[in-house]
Formats: structure tokens, sequence, C-alpha cells
């Protein structure tokens, strides 16, 4: 980011006046924020852009400075800011041409992006606006490495809608780096997945939080959707539980929880039952404390075989569903009366859409 050579020249202004001339210096883009204000009695010096003009009667005077005088300047704290800061550098960089188009295009930045260990997904609608478009029509240069300093990241992906199809592939695209291999640590838990084939829900950060609080020393679990681990290893890394039976379609997936497993040093707790849960679960009758149907936006086609699967003395299930939420106390009252059990707890763990809700329902069958 510093590609450009340090500033030969500052405007030095009083102490007390400093700030308000470094606004306005801001505004009028003439401040270079790459480098720290240097400081000289009780004149503070402000680096500028090179060739930058400073609007007649502003306070204080413009004065040459020796470049290597300069210190860098720290990163802002503020993501938002870091990544408003390197996008308006890497446009002045490459596109002076349409600086009268910069304000729009910095106001159509990523407002929220997740992160993966070393891998930050943008939005799938990211710099897709026609303005965008124009500007990376109009060249071949991308902000892609610029923007993975900005975001403290090593790798920039782009995030897709996750498929409504059997696996729950994620499908998100990768920018910079050449590969979607994630290694992860979430609240103690390590897992490892490839983020362009397998989703990682950031929303269900308190669901999988929740699982790893439960207490499940001595307890076998079956979890039905198991995915690349996101309740299974918590369970197993931070509840302590005795086994458990992990159930996926997918067999990429299950691979990955293996591996998952195996970094945590969980291996032998876990066995997988890889294929369709509809021919898995039937053999895994009568042996659990509780089920985990984490399947969305609904794992109803298992609800049967769950409560077979456990113990003869009962126990928990954890049904998770999609459910507008003003039927969410009325659909949780209606499946512990299908189900034969009682409601002990509903977890509301993220909105899905508009009016929907991602919900966990904890029933105790006995
Ligand atoms: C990705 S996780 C879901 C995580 C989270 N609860 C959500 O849906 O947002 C769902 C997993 O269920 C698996 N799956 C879907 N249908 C299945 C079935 N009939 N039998 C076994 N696994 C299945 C998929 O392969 C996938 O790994």
């Amino acid at each position: 980011m510093n590609a450009r050579p340090s500033p030969t020249s500052g405007w030095c202004v009083p102490r007390h006046e400093a700030e308000k001339v470094r606004d306005l210096l801001e505004a009028v883009g003439s401040l270079d924020r790459r480098w720290r204000p240097s400081v000289e009695g009780d004149r503070i010096i402000w680096p500028l852009l090179e060739g930058a003009t400073v609007p007649q009667g502003t306070l204080g005077e413009r004065i040459t400075v020796a470049q290597d005088a300069w210190a860098p300047a720290p990163p802002p704290m503020d993501p938002h800011r870091r990544v408003h800061d390197a996008m308006t550098d890497w446009l002045r960089e490459h596109h002076d041409d349409a600086a009268s188009h910069h304000g729009a295009l910095l106001n159509d930045l990523p407002q929220r992006w997740e992160r993966l260990g070393d891998l930050v997904l943008l939005p799938s609608s990211s710099f897709g606006s026609s303005a965008w478009q124009e500007r990376f029509a109009s060249s071949e240069a991308r902000p892609w490495a610029c923007l993975a300093i900005a975001f403290k990241a090593v790798r920039l992906g782009l995030q897709n809608v996750v498929a409504s199809d059997t696996v729950r592939s994620s499908g998100a695209t990768m920018l910079l780096g050449d590969h979607g291999k994630v290694d992860m640590l979430d609240h103690g838990v390590r897992f490892r997945f490839d983020a362009t084939r397998q989703m990682f829900s950031s929303g269900n950060v308190t669901e999988r939080r929740r699982m790893g609080n439960l207490d499940l020393r001595g307890e076998t679990v079956v979890d039905a959707f198991s995915g690349i681990g996101y309740y299974t290893l918590p369970m197993l890394v931070r509840a302590g539980a005795e086994h458990v039976h992990a159930c996926d379609i997918n067999p990429e997936a299950a691979a990955w929880l293996l591996e998952g497993a195996r970094c945590n040093g969980v291996e032998e707790r876990l066995s997988q039952h890889v294929g369709d849960n509809r021919n898995t679960l039937p053999a895994l009758q009568g042996i659990a404390d509780r089920v985990v149907l984490g399947l969305l936006p609904s794992s109803e086609h298992a609800w049967e075989d769950a409560v077979g699967c456990l113990k003869p003395n009962g126990g928990w299930l954890h049904v998770h569903m999609n459910v507008k939420e003003e039927r969410i106390e009325t659909w949780a009252e209606e499946t512990a009366t299908k189900l034969g059990g009682v409601v002990g707890h509903i977890e509301r763990v993220k909105w899905y859409a508009p009016r929907i809700r991602h919900v966990v329902l904890d029933l105790h069958i006995s």
C-alpha cells in the first residue's frame, strides 16, 4: 500500500488548530494519511500528498520536509475505516481520471463480511453496482490485494447464497488466493473445511457456543446432519460428550469433520455414518441421550428416526427449523405434541429471512 513515495512537503499549523486543519485537508483530499504528522515544538506538520493543493486562506503554511522524516501511520482500528482509506488510496492510484466518481464508489463498499481464519468472504453483491463494474471494465487493476491488507486477511472471496441442495453447498468464489481451505478457531474449537464447497454460517455462532456449553459428560449423542462438525466438534471438544455418532450424506463434509476431529484430538470419541440418514439412523436406535437435528429449512423427515435413536428412558432432541416469527411458540407446542415431548427451551438463533427465524427447539422426550 505504501508504493507511493513519502511526502516532500507538509502543512504546518499551531497545535491548537491542528485537528480543524486536518479535517479540512482530509476533506479536500490533500492529506497523505499513510504517515504520522510530525511535531515541532507547539506546531504540527500534516503530510501532504504530492501535488496537493490547499485552499487559500487555510491557517498555516506549506513547508518542505525531508522524505525520510515521516513515520508510517498505524492502520486505523476500525476495519470499515481501514477499508475506506485503503480504497481511497487505490482509486487515486488506479482511477485518477475518474476522481469525480470516487465519492460514489467509496459510498458503495461492503459494509459487512465474514471472517473465516485468514479468509474474508464479502457479500455476493459487493462491487456489483454499475459504477464499480464500469471502473473494472476500464482497467484490469483490481483492489483485492489492497482490500485483503485492510481486512488483515490473506485471502479474499465472494459469498454466494447457500444452495438449497441436499448438501447445502457454499458456492463461494475466490477473489484473491488459489484455494478456499479454511483452518479456523471458534470458541476454542478448530474447524477445517473448504469455504468454496461447504457453508459455515457465522450467524450460528450462538448455537455452536450453546452446544459447546452443555455438560455432556457421559452422554452419547447422535448428530443427524453433522456437516463439517458445526455442533459435533463443540460437543466433543468443549461439552465433553462421551461419544458422538455423526451422520451426513456428503462424504466430502464427512472427510473434513474427521480432519477437524483429528486437529482437536477427539477422533476416538467420534463415529461417522456416511449416507442418507433415512438409512443410517435406523441402525442407531436406542443408543442416544440426545439427537441434534441441524438441517434448514427443516429436518422433519428425520424426526421419527431421531426419537427412535433415544435410549428407552428418553432424552433430548435439538430440532432446528426456519419458522415465521409469529408462529414460533405455536410451532414448538405442535412439534412437542407430534413427537410426544415437552418443550424445554426455544433458542432463536438468527434471522433467516425477513420475519423468518432459524430456531432450535430443545424437546425432552421421556
Ligand atoms: C450444512 S449442515 C446445516 C448447518 C446449519 N444447521 C444450517 O443448515 O444452516 C447440513 C448437513 O446436512 C447434510 N444432509 C442433508 N440431508 C441429509 C440426509 N438426508 N442425510 C444425511 N445428511 C444430510 C448435508 O450434507 C449438510 O452437510
